[in-house]
């Protein structure tokens, strides 16, 4: 029997810095969209599948760990595992693959210059995905949350905090949104950007509303291009939640649900939005809902001052119309499965089952 490993469990391990070889045998090609931060490679998905040892036959790898074989699915991983354990390694084979490590996240906090305030950045290590705690007096707030509400549950139950709002900076079209599920089992108020998209009752967070969280106050700006209703939320002075508006190396795509004419005109929106954000001042933390690149477990948070983001974000607005043909000629493919995402977003319900279908792949909300 060729021994599994679940996700939650390697997680775990990484989290703890437990020595263990992660060793990826999918195609180079897989291996480019996204991996495991720190793990092997070594192409030998055909070779295992034809039945060969390949690669694995002679690999040299340190015997005083676990060794965690990984691949998409998490079959061929069963065939290395069953390779390496024949060799005398300690071999386990990762769980529904890459597709169930979509799931992984780890956390990191963000060191603030107020030291009354907390907040955590909650990471979906895969797809890249950013969410929030913030803390203050006893209170917390949850923005974008986009694991399973467990996750966020817990950490709030650790630090005795009580959860009161939960908040998404617009309607997401890369990961099915987890705040109204959250809201639900957190008995909190549930606070989106007004639109009319949303098919379920929650409560507007119109430009200038305030949301006091505990001592802190959260203020929201309305911040559009990405998305009509995208909305950054300011934490005092201290730090901004900025949504798919402004990353730390780019912008949000403008072209979802648009058509060039109406990307073009978001793109121009956009322009305003960040013309605005650039008016906080310089040592503000910039904190985004996204990352391109998969997420070390090294408890550094994605972030960056304000000042620092400037730096090239200055350069790209020093004409509205440079901007434009920049954000509007440069876009990623669209996302896989945004049109069934945004509807199931809009609809507010979570899909009973595995969500990791419809969510596969790298996050794609960018443009930089
Ligand atoms: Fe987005």
């Amino acid at each position: 029997m060729t021994k599994q490993i679940e996700t939650d469990t390697l997680r775990q391990w990484l989290d703890a810095r437990q020595p263990v070889t992660v060793l990826d045998v999918r195609t180079d090609d897989d291996r480019t969209q996204w991996a495991i931060p720190g793990s092997l490679h070594v192409n030998a998905y055909e070779a295992l599948r034809n039945g060969q040892p390949g690669a694995l036959a002679d690999l040299v790898i340190p015997a005083d760990r676990p060794v965690v074989t990984v691949c998409n699915a998490g079959k061929v991983s069963q065939i290395a595992a069953d390779v390496l354990a024949n060799r005398g390694f300690d071999a386990r084979s990762l769980a529904g693959g890459m597709k169930g490590w979509s799931l992984a996240w780890n956390a990191a906090d963000v060191p603030l210059a107020d030291s009354a305030l907390t907040v955590i950045q909650v990471r979906r290590t895969g797809k890249g995905c950013l969410s929030y705690i913030v803390a203050s007096d006893g209170e917390a707030a949850v923005i974008d949350p986009s694991v399973t509400p467990d996750v966020y549950l817990d950490i709030a139950q650790r630090h005795r905090w009580s959860i009161r709002y939960v908040l998404d900076t617009h309607v997401h079209a890369d990961h099915l949104s987890r705040a109204s599920a959250l809201a639900r089992q957190a008995g909190a108020v549930l606070l989106m950007p007004p639109q009319d998209r949303a098919r379920f009752a929650f409560t507007p967070t119109a430009d200038g509303v305030r949301i006091r969280v505990g001592n802190a106050t959260l203020r929201a700006l309305h911040t559009p291009g990405h998305t009509p209703e995208s909305t950054s939320y300011a934490l005092n002075e201290a730090a901004v939640f900025t949504g798919d508006t402004l990353f730390t190396n780019g912008v949000g795509r403008p072209d979802l649900h648009a058509d060039p004419d109406a990307a073009r005109a978001r793109a121009r929106s956009l322009f305003g939005s960040l013309e605005r954000l650039r008016q906080l001042r310089p040592e503000i933390v910039v904190l985004p809902a996204h990352t391109s690149e998969p997420i070390a477990f090294d408890g550094q948070p994605v972030a960056a001052r304000l000042g620092d983001v400037d730096a090239w974000l200055g350069g790209w607005l020093s004409s509205e119309s440079a901007f434009v043909d920049r954000v509007t000629s440069q876009l990623p493919p669209t996302p896989p499965n945004f049109v069934r995402i945004v509807d199931l977003n809009e609809a507010g319900d979570l899909p009973t089952g595995d969500p990791t279908d419809l969510e596969a792949g790298a996050n794609r909300c960018a443009v930089r």
